[in-house]
């Protein structure tokens, strides 16, 4: 599971150094949060909000998969997340044994769907919150299949065109600059390899124009930002992602775009 992160400071593979970390050829070592996941953030580029404090906060963390993301995506008018994931899945018409990154996976739960959905495929969970992260240890088996590691989405410690798939649901308008993002995606992501994920753009809009204002105050409130499908296509086309193609259900837009090449 550890085949597809490198070392944050020279770029070289990780290997494991005991039970509590990782360390690569040159010595940089990397404790591991919950005895499982390498911890490898060495400077956090991602803005602090109170949607990423959010996050971090335990009892929001403890009931996230439980009620907290169910509730979310059907305030914003989507279908239940398992549903969400699986319709990602269909789109991937996926190979056997893909490597997939799931960015931003919170306490695992996309992560565990797309491992048990895809065949074969090494899953590795990336999420900057370490409550997220300990959450995720905890509720997921001990694995060949799945792996977790620390890591600010914006500078991913990962070899360029490496993996097949990158998901990232629920977090885009999180980031403090998802168009770096998208560019870190695009790098990762082999020829031929696709992003695929959910955000939401619009998540009161099924209660017009209250929902409208309380959306835009709780955005200025919590840091979030929510954008539309065309500045999605926008930013997926100017990292050199094609074929952008998205289904809204109410404000929860399942988007996938391709690396060309083969
Ligand atoms: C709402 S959760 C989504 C969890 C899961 N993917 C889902 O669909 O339910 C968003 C996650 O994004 C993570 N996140 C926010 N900013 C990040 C960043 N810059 N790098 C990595 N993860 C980040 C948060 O810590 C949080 O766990
Ligand atoms: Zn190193």
């Amino acid at each position: 599971m550890l085949d597809v992160l490198r070392c944050p400071d020279c770029g070289a593979a990780l290997e494991p150094a005991g039970p509590d970390a990782v360390t690569c050829r040159a010595g940089h070592r990397f404790d591991l949060i919950a005895g499982r996941a390498p911890d490898l953030v060495r400077a956090v580029v991602q803005r602090d909000t109170p949607g990423q404090r959010a996050m971090r906060f335990r009892p929001l963390v403890s009931i996230y998969e439980s009620i907290w993301r169910p509730l979310f995506t059907r305030l914003a008018g989507g279908t239940d997340p398992a549903a969400e994931t699986d319709q990602l899945i269909e789109w991937l018409e996926p190979t056997v044994g893909a490597t997939v990154l799931d960015l931003a996976c919170g306490p695992g739960n996309t992560t565990r769907r797309l491992a048990a959905g895809l065949d074969g495929a090494s899953v590795v969970g990336l999420d900057l919150s370490v409550p997220m992260l300990e959450q995720a240890v905890q509720a997921t088996p001990d694995s060949s299949s799945i792996g977790f590691a620390r890591v600010d989405a914006h500078t991913l410690p990962i070899g360029d065109a490496t993996v097949d798939v990158v998901h990232c649901a629920a977090a885009l308008y999180l980031f403090g600059d998802p168009a770096a993002v998208i560019d870190e995606v695009a790098r990762v992501v082999r020829p031929g390899g696709r992003f695929i994920g959910m955000t939401l753009v619009a998540p009161l809009q099924p209660l017009g124009s209250i929902g409208r204002t309380a959306e835009q105050a709780f955005a200025r409130l919590s840091g979030l930002r929510y954008f539309g499908a065309r500045e999605l296509e926008e930013m997926c086309s100017a990292a050199g992602l094609e074929g952008f193609s998205a289904r809204s259900k109410g404000g929860a837009l399942l988007f996938v775009a391709e690396k060309p090449g083969s």
